[in-house]
């Protein structure tokens, strides 16, 4: 987590800066600092809060300068305080530094300085690096020389990092080290960038270099040097990433992103089915058909709602296709010695593209050979890149800390990944072809389920004060009653439990009383009535029953305390409409609690720390 950027250039750093910081504010916001290189040395602005706050104290300020480094927190090593917050500078304030990443042996290196008589103004792991290039830098007399040294230093440390880095002996310079952290070098006309992403540079070009693992530059007004120069640095042109849209007419980026999904879903799908062709175009997976036939396993592997997409997959390849699903916990299966037999696709999906631990799984299993493919939402972020092929969300920006529009993309990615493995696998043209219409018919349903936001919003000021929800649900919509919990605990902070259906009577049910109220995911589907016995089984203890149910189902009413109802679909599609509910109900919950929707508290749209 933790966004970074830097400017140097013919114009005033600190606005660049404060624009860049504010676009990477989803990386982190406990806090947010400035370093300026000026003529009388580094000056430094820094404060824990929004970087609105830091933009606000910089008002009345004279930090001036055209070289400078700057960094938005999400905290690892130490509270949100102001001393905590980047940039964090040695004792003579000869170096300023800003990092996103963990170093792991902070401890040791601290100690070690410590002894040296250095004291420490900060509890961050950073500060030990701000110590350690201060000292590194001390007798260089070039940039290259700079270089070179901070590659020594750097090498001391263990963990992830990217780094910013400015030295008062090169007040025009700004001193780059990748590790593990994304980090890029934007060209503008008027100057260079190095962020962590490229919306932190958009506004200025659309020419990067992407940073890589064990890279070192200095960049200045007049260009910039790698020291590993045997390396191919060529420039890449991105996409121009929109982030200024703006909310327009909503309040929240996350009621404007699940207002937006019936648009998402559709671009999602855009060029992969084409007319009267019963088997979706994927090239982007960089896989034969040949290939795919040989395929007999795949592994999703992901985090959060990637996570929970991935489980609704699971059901649609096996039950359709018949193809052997498993869904691992990225965090989990990097470090996992579980045997991947050489006919096994692994797939990682994320939103972001940048989260470490999927980052790192896919690395591992990479390393071992094994077939690996993304389904990723940011272009050109480090998981699209380093995945041997795969798809892209084209959701658009997702701004929101809470994954909506992301997750009924990556449902509608998933399910054209199903179709073609089930056509691939001996599926009928006709069924097929049948899968691919239904699919394209889901953006409608999806409208329809948003039209029930006043109904749902009335239930969440109701329940707006319980500690504990039970989300249940049976086939598909288990995944889905593990996205209703997630959502309301990380927007609403209110404590949520999904489970299946079933298994609530071997544990969960104990939680059960007037004040636990159940949310309980039943439309219309085979397992209906089954679901219906669970129901009963909750109103039995007297707990509260929210149920989800099918447009004009009216037995359901009778039973439960609350309906919220959802477009008629097929089974099989039921997600993404059954969501749907379940994240207005969160998000209304979350506002009637005076929560702040966009940026919970604890967390970050990206996190690219272990
Ligand atoms: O960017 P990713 O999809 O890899 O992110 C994974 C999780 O961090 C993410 O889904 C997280 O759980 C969301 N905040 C959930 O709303």
């Amino acid at each position: 987590m933790c966004g970074i950027v830097g400017y140097v250039g013919s114009k005033e750093a600190r606005s660049i800066l404060l624009e860049g910081l504010q676009t990477l504010e989803y990386r982190g916001y406990d806090s947010a600092g400035v370093a300026v290189i000026q003529a009388g040395g580094i000056e430094v602005k820094k404060r824990a809060g929004r970087v609105a706050d830091l933009a606000k104290e910089l008002e009345g300020s004279t930090l001036s300068g055209t070289c400078g480094i700057s960094h938005t927190r999400w905290a690892t090593h130490g509270g949100v305080t102001n001393a905590n917050a980047h940039p964090h500078t040695d004792e003579a304030r000869e170096v300023a530094v800003v990092h996103n990443g963990v170093i792991e042996n902070h401890a040791a290196l601290r100690t070690t300085l410590e002894k040296e008589g250095v004291e420490f103004a900060s509890e961050t792991d950073t500060e030990v690096i701000a110590m350690l290039a201060a000292r590194a830098l001390r007798k260089v007399r070039t940039a290259k020389e700079a270089t070179v040294a901070i590659s020594k230093m750097v090498s001391k440390l263990t963990g992830t990092y990217g780094l910013l880095i400015l030295s008062k002996k090169f007040p025009d310079t700004i001193f780059a080290a990748r590790l593990g952290s994304p980090l890029l070098l934007g060209i503008a006309k008027h100057g260079y960038l190095v962020a962590s992403d490229a919306t932190a540079v958009s506004a200025h070009t659309d020419q990067v270099i992407y940073i890589e693992d064990g890279d070192v530059l200095a960049v200045n007004p007049k260009g910039y040097q790698f020291l590993k120069t045997e390396r191919n640095h060529s420039v890449e042109q991105i996409e121009k990433v929109e982030m200024s849209e703006g909310l327009g007419k909503f309040t929240h980026y996350m009621q404007k992103e699940m207002y937006e999904q019936p648009a998402s879903i559709t671009s999602a799908l855009r060029g992969h089915i084409l007319k009267n062709e019963a088997i979706p175009r994927l090239s982007g997976m960089n896989i034969t058909d040949e290939q795919a036939g040989q395929i007999d396993r795949i592994i999703f592997t992901a985090c959060g709602t990637s996570y929970h997409a991935a489980l609704v997959a699971e059901y649609w390849l096996e039950e359709i296709a018949g193809l052997p699903v498993e869904v691992e916990y990225a965090s989990e299966l990097r470090y996992r010695k579980s045997p991947v037999g050489d006919n096994t696709l692994v797939v990682a999906i994320s939103q972001s593209g940048e989260t470490a631990d999927t980052l790192a799984a896919l690395r591992e299993l990479k390393r071992q050979g094994k077939l690996v493919r993304a389904l990723v939402n940011v272009v050109g972020s480090s998981i699209a890149r380093e995945a041997g092929g795969g798809l892209y969300l084209h959701a658009g920006p997702e701004i929101g800390v809470a994954s909506t529009k992301a997750f009924t993309s990556q449902l509608a990615v998933l399910f054209l990944l199903t179709t073609y493995f089930a056509r691939i696998r001996g599926v009928s043209k006709a069924k097929g072809k049948e899968l691919l219409k239904e699919l394209q018919n889901i953006p409608v349903h999806v409208k329809k389920a948003l039209t029930y936001e006043h109904e749902i919003e009335t239930i969440a000021e109701r329940y707006q004060d319980v500690h504990t929800m039970l989300y249940l649900g049976r086939g598909t919509n288990y995944p889905v009653a593990l996205e209703g919990a997630l959502k309301l605990k990380e927007v609403s902070y209110i404590h949520a439990e999904g489970y299946p259906a079933a298994e609530m009577k071997h544990g969960p049910i104990a939680l059960v009383d007037k004040e636990t109220p159940s949310v309980i995911i039943n439309p219309r589907s085979a397992l209906y009535d089954k679901v219906m016995s669970n129901l009963e089984e909750i109103k039995a203890r007297n707990g509260p029953v929210i149920a989800i149910a099918t447009e004009g189902d009216r037995a359901i009413a009778k039973k439960a305390d609350q309906v919220i109802y959802v477009p008629d679909v097929p089974d099989i599609f039921q997600p993404f409409v059954t969501v749907i509910p379940l994240q207005l109900l969160s998000y209304h919950a979350a506002l009637a609690r005076g929560c702040d929707v966009d940026k919970p508290r604890n967390l970050a749209k990206s996190v690219t720390v272990e």
